[in-house]
């Protein structure tokens, strides 16, 4: 008896040494399992003499049911703990200070802003988006333009070539947005009204000019498009685009191989220290170029001259940027400075819209 005693001492002390559920396993394997030491003992009371498995059974069959509720209770125990130990684990401190979201640190670029801006008021207006390449071919950049061969007014452009091919061909940067005129005109058929807006290079660098820049083409074809369409279409985008109702324009007469008549476009201003404010004062600032589209750009499209007509005008996207949002260094736009950009930059879910508000 005093040996059944000693070995439920040893089983219940092995019970409550198990630190885990495996552990605990195998004292159960030991001692109830089928060569366990009880169920050994269980065996030998079929060879035993009555009297003495009358007193034997009992005390086995006790200490089989006390070992085991006793290693169910420490299953449970052992359980409860492993969720304790991942519950503390796991604790979120509420009182720790929110950290900034990635969305509310970035920041859209300024020129990324004017863009979205332009497409927003032009597509308002009817018009739709189209894309050309940054490099392009001498044929879209200049000749389809009407630029000849040796004409001089290639020369103004600064021109990044590369390399001659074989041919002799050489294929550029392009220089402005406007090779986008010929390229979508001659995939389909009047009328037209479109935008492109778009990166354009020239080989040119100082305090106003980047080597890279950003323009914006527009074009209008139809049977009746005349030079007062552009001048409504110009006063309105501006109005719209410097969010004052007080804009006022005025054409000088300029020169592009491409437009006949070409102006420039003043708009007028005031200019108060560093300060530019569209739409008052006695100041003119020059903000676009433009003119009627020239009838050998139409023929270069394959359109009839004589039954179509329209206007086109080509934008600086970076110079209307800095004179909206009052940035006065170009070479700023694109010098990566996060400070720069935490400044000028706007928020990632600040759309701009119409009706919304285009840039608060
Ligand atoms: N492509 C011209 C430039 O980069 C800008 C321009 C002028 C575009 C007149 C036009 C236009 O479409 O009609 O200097």
């Amino acid at each position: 008896m005093s040996d059944l005693k000693k070995l439920e001492e040893d089983i219940l002390k092995a019970v409550d040494a198990a630190e885990d559920e495996k552990a605990l396993e195998d004292v159960r394997v030991a001692a109830l399992g089928k060569k366990g030491s009880i169920s050994e003992l269980l065996k030998g009371l079929g060879k035993m003499s009555p009297e003495e498995r009358k007193e034997m059974g009992p005390a086995l069959n006790g200490l089989k049911t006390l070992v085991g509720d006793a290693i169910t209770a420490r299953k449970e125990a052992l359980h409860d703990a492993a969720i304790e130990a991942r519950l503390a684990s796991e604790t979120v401190d509420v009182t720790l200070p929110v950290r900034a979201a990635p969305l509310s640190e970035g920041r859209v670029h300024p020129i990324s802003q004017v863009w979205d801006e332009v497409t927003a008021i032009f597509g308002d207006m009817g018009f739709t988006v189209e894309e050309g390449p940054d490099v392009e071919t001498d044929y879209y950049n200049f000749e389809a333009l009407n630029f000849p061969e040796g004409h001089p007014a290639r020369e103004m452009h600064d021109t990044f070539y590369f390399h001659p091919k074989e041919d002799g061909s050489r294929l550029l940067l392009r220089t402005h947005t406007s090779p986008v005129q010929v390229r979508t005109m001659e995939k389909g058929k009047p009328p037209f009204r479109f935008i492109a807006p778009g990166r354009t290079f020239r080989c040119d660098s100082d305090q106003t000019h980047t080597p890279q820049f950003h323009q914006v083409e527009g074009l209008v074809v139809d049977e009746t498009t005349h030079m007062g369409h552009l001048k409504w279409t110009l006063e309105t985008f501006l109005a719209s685009f410097f969010e004052t109702d007080n804009v006022e324009i005025r054409f000088r007469p300029s020169f592009f191989p491409f437009t006949e008549p070409s102006m420039e476009v003043d708009v007028r201003c005031a200019r108060l220290g560093n300060e530019i404010r569209i739409g008052e004062g006695e100041d003119w600032l020059e903000i676009l170029g433009c003119g009627m589209i020239h009838p050998n750009v139409l023929k270069s499209a394959g359109i009839d001259p004589e039954r179509y007509q329209g206007f086109a005008f080509g934008m600086g996207i970076d110079r209307i940027a800095m004179l909206k949002y009052g940035i006065p260094d170009l070479r700023a736009f694109f010098e990566a400075d996060l400070r720069w950009l935490k400044h000028y930059g706007f928020q990632a879910l600040d759309m701009p819209t119409l009706d919304g508000g285009l840039s608060s």
